[in-house]
Parts: structure tokens; sequence; C-alpha cells
């Protein structure tokens, strides 16, 4: 039986590392098969949806996609939805998982190694935003049973890793809302005797992750704290181009690089492919290849070692030559 993985690479860059991550997992030797799907805003364009029904229904029924980026315009556009935001609703994926962890690249502060597990269905992008004249208005959705669900997401991350669980919050300003966040990851981190669990206001967190990322383990926090942070986080170790993602849920699951659609570098061959290389290796594991994830991530460790590198790493090397490396580690 072979793993059927939709692959949906977006726009921008999404088109250059994700056929890159694909020619990585192909080099696995794994039975793996991959089912092409679209989304983003040539798809807009093209067919008035940014996420057509076919792609919803081919992740549903493959249980598994690679994705890339989509660029998003800045405002409003009748009809438009962010599809990564509009699939992770959809398809409930609702914990993200992004890990930070120091590589041997220059740019990369030594020691690091944390998880940030952020809520990826509510919180302030709930869509639930309105304009009353020269009034604007957000609601910040927050509901005790996402927040629980993220929680055992989270707990679980921490079980399998150092076993310290911040929650990240700012109950001292929106006490409803993040009060309730608070109380139900520690209700449930309660049912984990063997996490130490402890909280930080988020502004305090932005601080620490700069300051002492290396005493981080497993922060759990909500949507657009978990967003924020989470570039911060892929900044301390080496930028946005090593930054992988899994969106999680219990019908599905999809992987991303957390970068976007890098409309500066997009069409010149030069985006660095290993954030969405070791997306790729987070999906393996979520299928039970952790051996294959496990070469991966080595053949990944070996470029970044030893090069070759892509600009935003100090390099000169193309996409297609720093792939090529990978799979030649493989
Ligand atoms: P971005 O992540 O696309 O780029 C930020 C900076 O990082 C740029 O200078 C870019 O060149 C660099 N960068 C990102 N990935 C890189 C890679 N793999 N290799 C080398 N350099 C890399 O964020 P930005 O510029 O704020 O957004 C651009 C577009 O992407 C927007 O339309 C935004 O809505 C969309 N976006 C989409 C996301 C998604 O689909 N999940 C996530 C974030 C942004
Ligand atoms: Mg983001």
């Amino acid at each position: 039986m072979s793993i059927r993985i939709v692959v949906i690479p977006g726009d921008g860059i999404g088109r250059e590392v994700i056929p890159a991550a694909v020619e990585v997992l192909a080099a696995t030797g794994l039975p793996l098969e991959f089912v092409p799907a679209e989304a983003g805003w040539a798809t807009f364009e093209r067919c008035g949806t940014a996420l057509p029904a076919a792609t919803l229904e081919a992740v549903r029924a493959c249980g598994l996609a690679l994705f890339g980026a989509v660029s998003s315009p800045l405002g409003r556009v009748p009809g438009y939805r962010s599809p990564i935001v509009q699939m992770r609703r959809e398809l409930d994926l609702y914990a993200n998982v992004r890990p930070a962890a120091s590589a041997p690249v220059p740019g990369s502060r030594p020691g690091v190694d944390l998880v940030i597990v952020r809520e990826n269905t509510e919180g302030l992008y709930a869509g639930r935003e309105r304009r009353e004249g020269d009034t604007a208005v957000a609601e910040r959705v927050i509901t005790r049973r996402a927040s629980e669900r993220v929680a055992q997401v989270a707990c679980q991350v921490a079980s399998r890793r150092r076993r310290r669980l911040t929650i990240v919050h700012k109950a001292n300003v929106l006490p409803e809302t993040c009060g309730l966040f608070r109380d139900a990851v520690r209700q449930v981190a309660a049912g984990y005797a063997e996490l130490a669990v402890d909280e930080c206001l988020v502004d305090t967190m932005a601080m620490r992750l700069v300051s002492s990322p290396e005493a981080l383990d497993t922060i759990v926090t909500t949507n657009l704290f978990g967003d924020i942070l989470s570039d911060e986080a892929a900044a301390v170790v080496g930028g946005m181009g090593l930054a992988p993602a899994g969106n999680i849920g219990e019908q599905a699951a999809v992987f991303e690089p957390v970068h976007g659609s890098a409309p500066d570098i997009a069409g010149r061959g030069i985006a660095n492919p290993v954030a969405a290389i070791l997306a790729a290796a987070m999906l393996l594991e979520h299928v039970g290849q952790a051996e294959a994830a496990g070469h991966v991530r080595r053949a990944v460790g070996q470029v970044l070692e030893h090069g070759p590198h892509t600009p935003d790493l100090g390099g000169a090397a193309g996409t297609e030559e720093v792939t090529r490396a990978i799979v030649e580690h493989l």
C-alpha cells in the first residue's frame, strides 16, 4: 500500500520549494504516491476561488498534504479567503506544530531546541471581523474545546521531549479569552504528571525567545501569538528558509514551510528548499516513517554544515543545486 500525499505548491516560491521536497521524498524509496492539487492567488484569479472544492476533497480523501505557500492580498478582495487559513478550519487541523532547532549555519544561535504548538482554528483568526463606519472590530474567539485539544497535542509533544511545557498568554489584559485558554491547558496538563508546566506573558516570551531561547522546550499558545512567535523563533535559528510546520487534525494533516510565497525572490530559482524538505520529514514521521524522516534530516544537516547554501544563508547556490546535494546525501 502506497502513502498518498496531496501536493499543493501554491504561489511564488511554493512552486519552487515544493517540487524540491517531492524530489527528496521520492528519493527515500518509500512507496509514495503524489496527487497534484491547486490553491492560492493564481488559482483565485483563474477560477474565482483560492481553495477549489477538488483540492479540499483530495486532502480529505488522502488525509495527508504537502503545502507550499500562497500570496494573499494585503486588503480585502471580495470572494478571497486565505486558503491555508480556510483549509485549517475546514479540515479541523487544530494544532500547528512548529519546531525551531539550532542548525549548523552561521546565522543560527546554538543550543536551541524548542517547539511552538499553536492553536490553529480560532482566536483572532476566527474570521469575525467587521467594519462599523470608522470603527473596525475583530472578535477573538477562544473555546474550551479547542484549547483542550491543542493542549493534548502540546502535552504529548512535551512528553516526548524535555518535559517542560510553557503556556503563553496575555491573561493580565485579556482575562476572559486568555484566562479560559490558560485554565483549559492547565487542566489538561494536570493529567501529565511527568510534565513541568509554567506560564509566561506573550510579550515576555517574545523577549525570552531572543535573550534565552536555550531554556525553552515546548510552548503552547493561541493562534495569532503562535503565528508571530514562530516567525521570531525561526529567525533565531537560521531564518525562514529553514522552518517547517505541521497542521494536525484527527482526519488529516497538512505539512508546510512556515514562510510565505516570498514575491521578492520568486521565479529566480534561489529559494531555500530546506524548510519545505523538513516539512516533508515531519510528514514522514507523522505517518510512522520515523527512520526515513531521520535520514532526510541527517541529509539536510550535512548540506547545512558543508554546503551548498542558498543566498539567504550567505551562499550562491540555487534551489536545485541544494536539493540535488540533499538527495545525494540520502
Ligand atoms: P515571506 O515568508 O514570504 O518572506 C519573508 C522574507 O523571507 C522575504 O524576504 C523572503 O525572501 C524570505 N524568505 C522566505 N522564505 C524563504 C526561503 N525559502 N528561502 C529564502 N528566503 C526566504 O513573508 P512575506 O513577504 O511577509 O509574505 C509574502 C506573501 O506570502 C504574502 O502574500 C503573504 O500573505 C504570504 N504568506 C503566506 C503564508 C502561507 O501560505 N502559509 C505564510 C506567510 C505569508
Ligand atoms: Mg505566519
